[in-house]
């Protein structure tokens, strides 16, 4: 469980929202949501509308994130947006996202350079790592998993992991409807703990923040919210509605809250 058992909700926008519905969108989400010394609240909307949002966001409110950068600073990589020229607008970024993995073919590799490249340029990364559903028929999640872990930590110091936040997103639970039951959720956070105390330690283990995503909704999130090890959500569906959103927000602080008590 992260320090201060502090919960972290991130809302993936994926290619959704132009720059006017965004505008509205956080406009209303400002509205429905409390600040809250429990809950960190981070928007991950388009690459387009981070700039005007940055803009508009009260930072003591939500955070923002990108849902992707590369890796490079600079040069002839067209169509790349680079961690350092989302320096300062950005205090977060997805890296490694399975849409990233498997529709735009990103090798773990790739991850790797780019969790580098945000803690270059002081962005907190939000590594995803997930299992697809043949992978898990055959058993092979925790496998799969380490790899992920290893693959994208690679070089990364027991300092520079702080900065870090783990994803779990098995991918057959991406934006399906089928999410993953508590227990499976369980387990596969403590595979995680247990590999991150083989790399980094025991504080590490206990200390790293890990998330979970995959059709998390209203009335499921509460279920997650009961196992000690788990921080918060990357939540896509669900976010886009921000009665739906700010709800699970106020779960998250009621579910930090109760054990702060
Ligand atoms: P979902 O997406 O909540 O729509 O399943 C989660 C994600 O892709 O981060």
């Amino acid at each position: 469980m992260a320090k201060e058992n502090k919960k972290l909700i991130v809302g993936n926008w994926k290619m959704n929202l132009n720059m006017h519905e965004a505008s509205l969108y956080l406009h209303k989400l400002s509205g429905l949501v409390k600040t809250h010394r429990t809950v960190d609240v981070v928007l991950a909307p388009t690459m387009l509308t981070l700039q005007s949002l940055s803009l508009q966001v009260n930072y003591r409110q939500f955070k923002l994130a990108a849902q992707d950068l590369y890796w490079r600073d600079h040069g002839a990589f067209t169509g790349e947006v680079s961690a350092s020229q989302l320096r300062g607008v950005v205090q977060y970024a997805i890296v490694g996202h399975s849409e990233r993995r498997h529709i735009f073919h990103e090798s773990d590799k790739d991850t790797r350079n780019k969790v580098q490249a945000a803690i270059r340029n002081g962005i907190s990364p939000i590594l995803c790592i997930g299992e697809t559903a043949a992978e898990r028929a055959m058993n092979e999640t925790i496998h799969v998993l380490h790899d992920q872990l290893v693959g994208g930590l690679a070089n990364v110091t027991s300092e520079e992991l702080n900065e870090i936040t783990i994803a779990y997103e098995p991918v057959w639970a991406i934006g399906t409807g089928n999410n993953a039951t508590s227990e499976d959720v369980r387990v596969v956070e403590k595979a995680i703990r247990s590999q991150i105390r083989h790399l980094y330690g025991k504080t590490a283990a206990e200390t790293v923040r890990i998330l979970y995503g995959g059709s998390v909704n209203k009335d499921n999130a509460a279920d997650y919210l009961t196992i000690p090890g788990i921080d918060g959500f990357l939540i896509g569906g669900a976010s886009l509605d921000a009665t739906v959103f700010s709800d699970i927000i106020e779960k998250a602080h009621k579910a930090a809250s109760a054990v702060m008590k």
